[in-house]
């Protein structure tokens, strides 16, 4: 269970990362902030690319930083689009996500309002690796 404290500094930390975002086509800055069960933050933007489909969101250039760091345990994920619009993670982030844990806390903006869900929530009957042959 996070702190609201906890909640309010991966906002401002997911806000702060949307700066450095490099979306000039779509002009929809996303920034997020990935917490480390050692309780460091990490964090990302969307890069996008002239190559439309090539573009990365927010939620997986910090999950891409945080494992080349070799961080693999997250405790939540907060992400911040443009305005401090709705927002909600997509389904490809989900997934990208799931392969670190379905426990992971999913922080977004309802409102301006932080409103926090497990990832198994947003991603019900999730594809699971263990059914691999
Ligand atoms: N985007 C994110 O980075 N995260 C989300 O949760 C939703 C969408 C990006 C992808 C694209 O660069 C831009 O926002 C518009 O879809």
């Amino acid at each position: 269970m996070l702190s609201s404290e906890r909640v309010a500094e991966l906002v401002a930390r997911a806000a702060q990362a949307r700066e450095h975002a490099y979306a000039p086509y779509s002009a929809f800055p996303v920034g997020a902030a990935l917490l480390l069960d050692s309780g460091e933050i990490v964090t990302g933007g969307n890069v996008e690319n002239a190559s439309y489909g090539l573009s990365i969101c927010a939620e997986r250039s910090a999950v891409v930083r945080a494992v080349a760091r070799g961080a693999r345990r997250y405790l939540a994920i907060a992400v911040v689009g443009p305005k401090e619009l709705d927002l909600s993670p997509c389904g490809a982030c989900r997934q990208f996500l799931s392969e670190f844990g379905l426990d992971i806390e999913v922080v977004t903006l309802r409102g301006g309002q932080p409103t926090t869900r497990a990832l198994r929530e947003l991603l019900p009957d999730a594809f699971d690796a263990e059914s691999l042959p």
